[in-house]
């Protein structure tokens, strides 16, 4: 008896000695401390042991269990900690390896200098609106006195997409849009995306932007429109530009001109920029025709008003000195980093 003991406590330390997990204790738990392990087996054997060597055989059998038990403890506390061990390994973070860049983007020219035309505009207290890309022809062109045999309205030029409706030619009827709400004075500007069936060239493109104002009040005239432009120049360009009105003639606004800004590469003196004449060529403007206040709804006795259009593009390319167009649009990262 004494014997078997001792060989079921060396077999038992082995096995624990042996297991790798927590698993394997757990077996070895079973198969001797169990309800019908080894020494529950032995214990039951006891009725042929003599009555005087019982007490003997049950206090060593008690000592056999105990000292497995502790043994399973420790071997717990190892495996446990070899767990854990483990585990920090695997999840080490190396505090010295490189960060992942993250690339950040950044204005597109474009916006660049509309936000800096609306940054003067609204200092001036005008708001920015917008219309839709989709317009009626009425407002594109019939409400500004485009009438149909006008060249503008030739398919060459438009994107019809029925015959009332179309890929607007240009923000002027965003103008329309704000003097048909009769909500008076207008002080509006009015940015956005315009179409024109041309061919991509260095100077054109089938989609482009154009910067819309209009001021509509009463008591508005041809001064409150040089004034404001002559601002907006100094303000955009630099307090040195001046401004030059040439007449022109647009159908909706009567007079009309052209305005060309001293050149500010070489300040008025003549360079490549300017084309050795000093001046650049930067928008269209003038008052607003009488018959367009009227079809939309305001009466020009009582109320005059100004306009202008901005071709966006062209104040970037200037601004840049970008000497072609489809660069603003192949959006290669290695051009538009540089602004
Ligand atoms: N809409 C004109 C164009 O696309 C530009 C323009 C000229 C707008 C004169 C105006 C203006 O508001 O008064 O060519």
């Amino acid at each position: 008896m004494k014997e078997r003991i001792e060989q079921i406590r060396k077999a038992a330390a082995a096995a624990i000695e042996n297991a790798e997990k927590m698993e394997n204790l757990n077996d070895v738990k079973v198969s001797y401390l169990g309800k019908k392990g080894e020494l529950s087996k032995l214990l039951k054997g006891m009725k042929n042991v003599a009555p005087e060597d019982r007490p003997k055989i049950g206090q060593m059998v008690n000592e056999a269990r105990a000292a497995i038990e502790e043994k399973m403890k420790e071997k717990v506390d190892v495996i446990q900690r070899a767990f854990l061990e483990e585990k920090m390994k695997s999840e080490v973070i190396d505090v010295t390896l490189p960060g992942k860049h993250l690339e950040s983007g950044h204005r597109h020219p474009n916006q660049i200098a509309l936000d800096d035309i609306e940054r003067v505009f609204i200092g001036m207290g005008y708001e920015v609106v917008e219309g839709p890309e989709i317009e009626y022809d009425r407002y594109n062109f019939e409400l500004l006195n485009i009438p149909a045999n006008h060249p503008a309205k030739d398919e060459q030029d438009t994107f019809y997409i029925n015959k009332d409706i179309l890929l607007r030619t240009q923000t002027s009827p965003v103008q329309a849009r704000i003097m048909e709400t009769g909500r008076m004075p207008i002080r509006v500007i009015a940015p956005g995306r315009v179409f024109r069936s041309d061919e991509v060239d260095a100077t054109h493109s089938p989609s482009f932007h154009q910067v819309e104002g209009l001021v509509v009040d009463k008591g508005i005239t041809f001064a409150d429109l040089k004034g404001t432009l002559q601002q907006w120049a100094e303000e955009f360009f630099g307090p040195d530009t001046k401004v030059k009105f040439r007449p022109h003639h647009f159908p909706f606004t009567e007079p009309s001109a052209e305005v060309d800004v001293t050149c500010f590469k070489c300040g008025g003196k003549g360079c490549r920029m300017c084309k050795g004449s000093g001046w650049i060529e930067i928008l269209g403007c003038g008052m607003v025709h009488p018959k367009v206040l009227s079809d939309c709804g305001i009466d020009p006795e009582v109320y005059s008003g100004f306009a202008f259009g901005i071709g966006l593009e062209r104040i970037t390319l200037l601004k840049y000195e970008i000497d072609d167009m489809r660069l603003l649009y192949e959006n290669d990262i290695r051009f538009l980093k540089q602004f």
